[in-house]
């Protein structure tokens, strides 16, 4: 049984289930850098306002250090009977420097000390998760320069719709990442505020300097309300709604991904490094990376859902429901890191059969619209031009021939309008060429675009 460090006004020793049950340490332990960092803010203040000696203070210091030297080279292994990360590292400070490592945890509470510590960890991996979702951004910027002539059909409900190209479909995903970007610079601002000194919800009476811990561990500024100190774990909701929409964008990605390397589309071919097989059909390559990712999405929306239900019924101030945060939030952050690593190289590699989406755009009379476009430039109203070159694409369809086999008789019956110009006019390469409007899938339009990105991402 685990003697434990709130013991005092026990009699009795914690059961061994009830403690396996309680600690946390399987999971919170992974911040035990964090903690230290904040230890040792912690620890410095306390010296500087003479709430401890500055001797005191600095043996802490050093003790700190120590383990976190040990921890890092595997001398010091983290005991997993102990409470949480907490316990376990004050516990191993006090074994060190006997009744000088008693002296850390003066006017500070786990509370307070728990919720600095998440703060902390996710501020490092929420810089990890931008540095990771730029390099997609920048990935597909390159691939779309590339492929701003690549004519695709573009889709709606599914159906060949209108002429874009490959560079202008890369270049959607671009800004929802950019906008993905955006929002982690948005929850780190909103969460670099320092719960610290907050206490276990009410402050403290000892003179202490909020500020100081603030600036040492590099946050804007003390959070101004004790109680909202210990209990906010907004930003671990913001920041798990924001890995959502990135797992939503890889998501959408990848299920046209799988769409593209069906044989039903063949417009893309992955790299044999980034694909897999089958245990009995030889003939299979499958998109399983892509299929993952489609299905981590939904674990990561779980972790959303389980944040704003742990929270949504708590009372001010702390509650133990919120040491449920961490294997959610953890879990989001794990997950988003893992999919984008191996999306980026996925994707780069991906041999792109230009003939093929060449061929699937010139099969959907997906230049009817500018087939209609064509007959208002000559003076007709929209809507009987519509009609007419719905009749004509009904003609095709029974003929088996497209817009661009139909002889010019068949167009000239519908009306004299028509001229032999009209062939260039629904010729795939002038409908994407003439699609100038701004956002739209010219050449022009998507450079435009990559100058647009290129210049949110600095590169
Ligand atoms: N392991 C706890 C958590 O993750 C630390 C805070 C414990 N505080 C308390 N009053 N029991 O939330």
């Amino acid at each position: 049984m685990a003697d434990m460090m709130w013991a005092g006004r026990f009699s009795k020793k914690i059961d061994d289930t009830v403690n396996a049950f309680n600690s946390s340490i399987a999971f919170d332990g992974r911040m035990y850098r964090h903690d230290i960092q904040g230890s040792i803010a912690h620890a410095t203040m306390l010296g500087d306002c003479g709430i401890i000696t500055k001797e005191d203070s600095l043996q802490i210091i050093d003790g700190l250090k120590g383990i976190l030297a040990d921890i890092d080279s595997g001398k010091l292994e983290l005991d997993p009977s102990a409470e949480d990360i907490h316990m376990f590292i004050e516990a191993e400070l006090t074994k060190r420097l006997g009744d000088v490592g008693k002296r850390l945890h003066t006017s500070r509470s786990r509370n307070d000390q728990v919720a600095v510590d998440i703060r902390l960890y996710l501020r490092d991996e929420i810089q990890e998760i931008y540095d990771l979702v730029k390099k997609l951004a920048v990935t597909l910027v390159e691939m779309a320069e590339q492929h701003t002539e690549t004519i695709m059909s573009g889709y709606t409900h599914l159906q060949r719709a209108q002429p874009i190209t490959f560079g202008h479909h890369l270049m959607a995903y671009v800004f929802m990442f950019l906008r993905d970007l955006d929002r982690l610079n948005d929850v780190s601002k909103r969460m670099n505020y320092c719960p610290l000194g907050s206490g276990a919800l009410a402050g403290t009476t000892y003179r202490t300097n909020r500020k100081q811990t603030a600036e040492l561990l590099g946050f804007t500024a003390p959070m101004p309300n004790s109680l909202d100190g210990v209990s906010d774990r907004d930003f671990c909701v913001e920041l798990n709604c924001t890995l959502s929409l990135i797992m939503t964008h890889l998501s959408r990605f990848s299920e046209e991904i799988i769409m593209w390397c069906s044989w039903e589309f063949k417009f893309i071919e992955l790299d044999d490094a980034f694909a897999t097989g089958s245990s009995i059909m030889p003939q299979k390559k499958n998109p399983d990376i892509t299929e993952l990712i489609r299905g981590k999405t939904g674990r990561v929306n779980g972790d959303l859902i389980t944040l704003l239900s742990m929270l949504k019924g708590l009372p001010l101030a702390y509650n133990k429901d919120m040491q449920e945060d961490k294997e959610a939030i953890f879990d989001a952050v794990d997950n988003v890191k893992l999919c984008v690593k191996t999306f980026i190289p996925m994707i780069s590699t991906m041999r792109v059969l230009k003939e093929n989406m060449r061929n699937a755009a010139a099969r959907g009379f997906i230049n009817a619209t500018d087939c209609a476009d064509y007959l208002v430039k000559k003076g007709m109203p929209f809507r009987d031009a519509y009609k007419i070159t719905g009749t004509l694409v009904a003609q095709c369809i029974e003929k088996g021939l497209t817009l661009e086999t139909l002889p010019i008789e068949d167009y000239k019956a519908m009306t004299e309008l028509f001229d032999n110009d009209v062939y260039q006019a629904i010729n795939l390469e002038t409908c994407v060429r003439e699609r100038k409007s701004e956002g739209g899938p010219s050449p022009e339009a998507v450079k435009e675009q990559i100058a647009i990105a290129k210049k949110t991402l600095g590169i």
